[in-house]
């Protein structure tokens, strides 16, 4: 059990340094992060979860790369999803297949965890998004948040799809350190379905110009 936190840790940590700027240095092969693969014209990685000597994140040349449990044995006993690293971190979570630190060396203060969703309609078609603090708050600080992403007010934060594509918004995670963005994805986030009878908006032309 102990291992399996450090490995997580580990990964997360290195997931959080290896900024855009830092994977463009590296060769061009591992200049495609895996990402966004809901991007076609990105590369998938042919294989996920490799040993860390092989995953183009840990140093291949560093002794204690190899010290490190591979995902694929560390993962074994968490709970499945079908997408990102195939873990279903919230339920492991809830489960208590894990039980992270709040701080790096132990003896952390206790998680604040708080339960307020916070629902952004979007305009077109898409079923609304529910933001959930209580997922999040069970992993995260406040202060990973707020204010620097997100200021503290519903409302308060423009966001689009395009932007948290390119890493803005929920894509300074999501994708990254946390599931990513694909088809299988999207309901994760637009999860709440619009009310019944719900039809799209007219456009300001077609209210002045109806020519049914
Ligand atoms: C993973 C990111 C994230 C974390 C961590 C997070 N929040 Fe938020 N918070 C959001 C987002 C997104 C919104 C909605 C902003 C918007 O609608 O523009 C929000 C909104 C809020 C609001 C406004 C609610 C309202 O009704 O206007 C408050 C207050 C808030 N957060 C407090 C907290 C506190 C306290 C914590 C820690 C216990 C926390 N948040 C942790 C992302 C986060
Ligand atoms: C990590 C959460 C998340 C995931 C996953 C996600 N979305 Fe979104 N999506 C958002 C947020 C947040 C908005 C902005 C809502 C708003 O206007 O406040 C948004 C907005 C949209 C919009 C409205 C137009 C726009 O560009 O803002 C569309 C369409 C959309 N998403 C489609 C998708 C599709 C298709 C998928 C799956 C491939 C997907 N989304 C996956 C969070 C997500
Ligand atoms: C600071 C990092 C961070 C940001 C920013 C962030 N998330 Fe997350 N999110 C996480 C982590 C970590 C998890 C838990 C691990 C996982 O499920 O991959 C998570 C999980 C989720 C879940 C699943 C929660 C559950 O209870 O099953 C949803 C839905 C979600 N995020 C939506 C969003 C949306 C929408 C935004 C933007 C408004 C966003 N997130 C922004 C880190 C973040």
């Amino acid at each position: 059990m102990k291992k399996l936190i450090l490995v997580g840790v580990g990964l997360l940590v290195a997931a959080l340094v290896s900024t855009p700027a830092v994977v463009m240095a590296a060769d061009a092969e591992a200049a495609v992060s895996s990402a966004n693969t809901f991007n076609r014209l990105l590369q998938k990685p042919a294989e996920k979860n490799l040993p860390p000597a092989e995953d183009g994140i840990h140093d291949a040349e560093n002794d204690n790369t190899y010290v490190l449990q591979p995902p694929k044995i560390a993962f074994d006993s968490l709970v499945r999803s079908d997408f990102g690293n195939y873990v279903d971190w919230i339920k492991s979570l809830r489960d208590q297949k894990i039980s992270p630190r709040t701080e790096r060396m132990g003896g952390g203060e206790e998680a604040m965890i708080m339960d307020l969703d916070i629902i952004r309609e979007v305009r077109g078609s898409m079923p609304n998004v529910v933001f959930p603090h209580k997922g999040h708050t069970e992993w995260l600080q406040c202060s990973n948040c707020h204010p620097d992403i997100f200021i503290p007010q519903q409302g308060a934060n423009r966001m689009n799809m395009a932007g948290i594509l390119l890493g803005q918004k929920c894509g300074v995670c999501h994708g990254k350190v946390s599931f990513p963005i694909v088809t299988t994805t999207c309901r994760l986030c637009h999860s709440q379905a619009k009310p019944e009878g719900w039809a799209p908006g007219k456009s300001a032309a077609s209210v002045d110009n109806p020519w049914q």
